[in-house]
């Protein structure tokens, strides 16, 4: 997506190899123009699949996923990171996943009454680098009952293994732009986004 693309160059800045801070823009300030036309390209990417609700991760995925949600006239699912007492009482779907870059291990949950059995669910994220938040997501989506009809994410980082590791498992993934490579002060992109 050349907009992003655009915009990564120009607001986004690689603090080492590995991270790119995108905070002006994507998860601190957000910027709701640009996660518009982000929510409408996964729309126009995954029209005429049927999807009847889109998932996504607390916090920083929800931004993209409301939009595309909103494009494509579904409900938003958020998975949550962390117990709540008003969910204590409710059929909870739990899965570990542990985080490469923050080197976390935390358990992603969601009642089980917003994904019913046989719904076609989207997840959307704003970063893919190892694929264990996908992978988590997707199993919580399938015990559910219900089908992963794909993986949108905002900034896939390709120099890590998570699409590798999505691919592999089934999934079709569609990232929005991937960056092939980083270091301080440089970010290149992947040549077929
Ligand atoms: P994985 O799911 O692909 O395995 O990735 P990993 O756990 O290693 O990292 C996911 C978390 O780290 C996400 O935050 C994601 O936003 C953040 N992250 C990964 N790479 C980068 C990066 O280069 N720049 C920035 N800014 N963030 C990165 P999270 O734990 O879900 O937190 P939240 O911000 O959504 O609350």
């Amino acid at each position: 997506m050349q907009e992003l693309m655009d915009r990564i160059c120009r607001d986004g800045q690689a603090l080492s190899e590995h991270v790119l801070l995108v905070d002006s823009f994507l998860n601190h300030q957000v910027d709701p123009v640009l996660m518009q036309h982000i929510g409408q390209d996964f729309a126009n990417r995954f029209a005429g699949r049927g999807i009847s609700r889109v998932a996504t991760i607390e916090a920083s995925g929800i931004a993209p996923a409301a939009m595309t949600a909103l494009a494509l006239g579904v409900p938003l699912v958020v998975m949550k990171k962390a117990t709540s007492a008003i969910m204590n009482n409710d059929v909870l779907l739990t899965t570990p996943v542990h985080s490469f870059t923050k080197n976390i291990d935390y358990m992603l949950m969601c009642k089980k009454a917003f994904l019913p059995e046989g719904e076609n669910v989207l997840f959307i994220d704003d970063f893919l680098a190892n694929g264990e938040a996908g992978l988590g997501a997707a199993r919580l989506i399938e015990e559910a009952g219900c089908t992963v009809a794909g993986i949108g994410i905002v900034i896939e980082k390709s120099f890590q293994e998570g699409r590798s590791k999505l691919c592999e498992a089934g999934y079709d993934v569609y990232s929005l732009a991937r960056i092939a490579k980083m270091g301080e002060g440089v970010i290149e992109f992947a040549v077929d986004c």
